[in-house]
């Protein structure tokens, strides 16, 4: 199917007066099949960066959830207030988990969804929450729960859940990326990629059948992970057949550069106004 998508959250903000950035990600989607809204950033700004960017937020048929953590579910209040109807949300069962993240100096601060399931339902939020890979609309995936098939892409050690009486890590089964049959090849969004980009990419090849990635765009986390990861991850990521490959959010200036130097023309830098089409 055709596709259009906007980037109207991100970390990085320029060349467009008016919008403003923050540590989240949302994309606004358009396809033959309809609009959808994937993540709401942290808060405060969707709304305002939407007007501005000319998106028109009250079309969406639905938002998609890549996973838990407050940077990409703490504008979803706001989302709800502004559409006022209801609106199918769809994510994995893990969305209202408990979890935390490691500071500096070892202080845990709450990383999850930071409103309660009933307060958003009261607002209009028709919850659909499934953990296998599945067609939202025809051409339109949700990977759910990726299988961690590399032998490096480990998680992030500073996401933590409880257990017991002390906290392990966050396996963060919970994330989930985009998947459209594009012309091409593969559209593919990410969140965070916390299940790892390259487990990500060969999960969706291996669910619909298709080898080219015509674009693959969003967090990698690889910035937040070791060095030795992110250049493992890249080896693997050009041995695959990628068109268009657009980092941001959580991949961090020197990840981001790595990525450029490696993909050349192929490579792009998201910020809040990006666009990439197919
Ligand atoms: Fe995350
Ligand atoms: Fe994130």
């Amino acid at each position: 199917m055709k596709v259009k998508a906007t980037v109207l959250v991100d970390n990085y903000a320029f060349g467009i007066n008016g919008v403003l950035a923050q540590h989240g990600w949302a994309v606004f989607l358009e396809t033959d099949q309809g609009n959808y809204l994937l993540d709401t950033g942290a808060g405060k700004i969707i709304v305002n960066n939407a007007r501005v960017l000319g998106v028109d937020l009250d079309s969406i048929l639905g938002i998609i959830l890549s996973h838990h953590h407050h940077d990409h579910t703490g504008g979803l209040l706001e989302v709800l207030e502004y559409l006022r109807r209801p609106i199918p949300i769809y994510a994995h069962p893990g969305l209202f988990k408990d979890s935390y993240r490691q500071q500096n100096g070892g202080l845990l601060r709450n990383s999850g969804i930071p409103f309660r399931r009933e307060i958003l339902e009261g607002k209009g939020a028709c919850f659909d929450l499934n953990a296998a890979f599945r067609e939202i609309v025809p051409g339109l995936w949700l990977t759910g729960a990726v299988p961690r098939t590399s032998s490096y892409e480990l998680g992030d050690p500073k996401s933590l859940v409880r257990q017991g009486e002390g906290f392990i890590q966050d396996p963060l089964d919970e994330d989930l990326s985009v998947v459209i049959r594009a012309e091409g090849g593969l559209f593919v969004i990410l969140g965070c990629a916390h299940a790892g980009i390259v487990n990500t990419l060969r999960y969706a090849m291996q669910q619909t059948g298709e080898t080219r990635i015509h674009t693959v765009f969003g967090g990698t986390h690889l910035g937040m992970l070791g060095d030795a990861q992110r250049e493992e991850s890249i080896r693997d990521l050009k041995a695959m057949s990628i068109g268009c490959l657009g980092v941001s959010h959580c991949t961090g200036m020197k990840a981001a550069v790595r990525m450029a130097q490696e993909f050349g023309d192929r490579f792009v830098f998201c910020k809040v106004g990006a666009v990439f089409e197919a």
